[in-house]
């Protein structure tokens, strides 16, 4: 099984993917974390490549390029064996990112995305898709916070220098997304408190591992 989040900066991913590991422990499922970019020691360099900020004149191309690398790697080097190995795989952003950031939000060729992720995935294809959903304001307020007070990585926000705009592109493209597919994906409000978060995830956990 493949679970991923997805969200705009600050949305509060990785405390909920901390919840879901201790759900499946107490559920007594073997489950592995993951997320891209960097689930591998490769994905690690190409992942300080596309979040450094000094890299602000990198070409859209050049990014949806090294997202593919990177997840063609963590495809292959991670989730087809721990999926193998019978783990639920869950991770921290999926190809779906790469639909929104360089397709909604960069304005990158759909069609030209959609062939690339259908190269690197494969058979691969994950079975429920959170998307953490807030105002863009606000998850920009808690980003920055976040960088301020050292829990998030300063040498990692090319992304959080990105105008307001961007991100209301990306917000808006998961939307979209999800009206498409309504069975695979769930989107939560997470504006609301981290248990609040919490238990509208578990509530479609407790479905899917039933
Ligand atoms: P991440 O480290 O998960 O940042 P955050 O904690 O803010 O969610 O992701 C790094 C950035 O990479 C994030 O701003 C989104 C971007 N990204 C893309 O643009 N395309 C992609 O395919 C992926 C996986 C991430």
């Amino acid at each position: 099984m493949l679970i991923t989040l997805e969200g705009i900066e600050g949305s509060g991913k990785t405390t909920q993917i901390e919840y879901m590991a201790a759900y499946f422990r107490e559920t007594g499922h073997d489950c592995v974390i993951t997320k891209e970019p960097g689930g591998t020691g490769i994905g690690e360099k190409i992942r300080a490549i596309l979040l450094n900020p000094e890299n602000h004149k990198m070409d859209p191309l050049a990014e949806l390029l090294l997202y593919a690398a990177d997840r063609a790697q963590h495809v292959h080097e991670i989730i087809i064996p721990m999926q193998r190995a019978g783990k639920i795989v869950v991770c921290d952003r999926f190809h779906d990112s790469t639909t929104v950031y360089q397709g909604f939000a960069r304005g990158l060729d759909m069609g030209l995305i959609q062939r690339l992720n259908a190269l690197v995935m494969g058979d691969v294809s994950p079975d429920v898709t959170f998307v953490l959903d807030l105002p863009v304001e606000l998850g920009l307020k808690r980003a920055w916070k976040q960088i301020q007070n050292g829990s998030r990585n300063e040498a990692e926000t090319r992304f959080e220098n990105e105008k307001r705009q961007f991100h209301e592109k990306v917000r808006n493209g998961y939307l979209t997304l999800a009206l498409r597919e309504p069975d695979r994906f769930c989107v939560v409000d997470a504006a609301k408190a981290p248990d609040q978060v919490r238990a509208a995830i578990v509530e479609r956990l407790n479905a899917l591992v039933k």
